[in-house]
């Protein structure tokens, strides 16, 4: 009999598309995803291209920026023309910010202490320009309670940046409720959709949402310099970023001067000639996600978090991840003493997992992780702890 082409033992057959796993037991897709075996096909179709046709090359590689992005969209539920390649997700906050103008009544930027730092450098560099940054606290450095945030944006707030689910904890924050807020009051709400894309289900469409980033280093296993900006489409035309370059203009081989003219689309978020190697070097990744579904990948998922939640509990380790399954990512990070020197060794017998300082371990699951993988890693956790 066939397995469900949804069941765990169907994305578990994936497993021979991804050499890694022959070498390891590959616990951080958090921070970087398995490398599938078809990448190295791609990054071959783009250096043939290069080789074989010289100039020519431009003809297959130009597209290629829009099939890119066109992976992302089914991924997340984006209508076409919506979303758009850049290089990583601070590059794609820069833009977004120099979409924006603050005046005295509306320059409030609205995020938590607990948002990826290098998001928070971005805007706090936004100072500079008239914006007021509001980090909104965590008591607990899990998460921050909705209301809290909620409470915090108002008719002075321009956009909110926040984190769907949050590097350091994997929480799940309330977006609906967030983007809610953001609308009632008239701010914009920019989605960092890293630690969630791929293992964690999101429609851009159905939450309403203004803007939505992330890269595919993580979850994606596409390795780093494919990153993305999706523009909800009734906006796309309505902002003009000053982080911008000739491949966002309406007729870039016109070389016109001396001003930008915005292309109409989704292409006047791009800025200068695009990381095309890195767009190759994504498709497989992407493509091996949409063909077996995110709503898959959680399902598993959550089986196996709870099981290292439950592993976590019998040896006492501190859970620094959120218990309910609703309000936990992909991730569980856990703590215990010595924590970075058993991460250290873990890594070097090859159970691969990370350290964040104040947070613990972080250990994920991805499609092609095994129950047996999971009962190994905490043994061998267990091992360290008791040496
Ligand atoms: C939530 C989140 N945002 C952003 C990033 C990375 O940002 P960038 O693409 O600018 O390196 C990470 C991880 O590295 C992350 O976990």
């Amino acid at each position: 009999m066939s397995a469900d082409p949804l069941s765990g033992e169907a994305l578990l057959r994936l497993r021979a598309e991804f050499p890694a796993l022959e070498q390891s037991v590959y616990l951080v897709s958090h921070s970087l995803g398995a490398m599938p075996r078809a990448t190295l096909t791609h990054l071959q179709e783009y250096t043939r291209l290069w080789v074989e046709r010289g100039i020519l090359a431009w003809e297959e590689w130009l597209p290629e920026i829009d099939r890119a992005a066109e992976r992302i969209a089914r991924i997340i539920g984006a209508p076409p023309g919506t979303v758009i390649m850049a290089t990583n997700v601070s590059q794609v906050q820069a833009i977004v910010a120099s979409c924006l103008e603050y005046r005295p009544e509306r320059r409030r930027v609205v995020y938590t202490e607990l948002n990826f730092p290098s998001v928070s450098y971005v805007w706090k560099a936004e100072e500079r320009r008239g914006a007021e940054v509001v980090l909104v606290p965590s008591d607990d450095g899990i998460g921050v309670p909705t209301e809290r945030l909620l409470a915090a944006i108002d008719e002075r707030t321009v956009i909110v940046p926040i984190s769907h689910v949050l590097f350091r904890s994997s929480y799940v924050q309330d977006v609906a409720a967030i983007v809610r807020r953001a609308h009632e009051v008239g701010a914009l709400v920019l989605l960092d959709a890293y630690q969630s894309v791929g293992t964690l289900p999101l429609d851009v469409t159905a939450l309403g949402v203004d803007m939505v980033c992330g890269g595919s280093v993580k979850w994606l296993c596409g390795g780093p310099g494919a990153a993305y900006l999706y523009v909800r489409p009734d906006l796309v035309r309505r902002l003009e970023p000053r982080v911008t370059g000739w491949f966002g203009h309406r007729r870039p081989f016109d070389f016109a001067m001396p001003a930008q003219q915005y292309a109409d689309g989704i292409w006047r978020y791009l800025g200068g000639t695009p990381a095309v190697a890195a767009l190759y070097q994504a498709r497989a990744g992407a493509e091996i996600i949409a063909s077996v579904g995110v709503e898959a990948i959680r399902r598993k998922s959550l089986r196996q978090t709870r099981r290292i939640l439950e592993r976590c509990r019998e040896r006492g380790y501190r859970i620094r991840s959120p218990l309910q399954d609703e309000r936990r990512g992909g991730t569980v990070v856990f703590d215990l003493p010595r924590a970075e020197q058993i991460a250290q060794e873990l890594n070097r017998r090859r159970f691969l997992c990370d350290h964040r300082p104040g947070a613990g371990l972080r250990v994920s699951p991805h499609l092609y992780t095994t129950d047996e993988e999971i009962e190994q890693f905490m043994d061998e956790v267990d091992r360290l702890a008791a040496s």
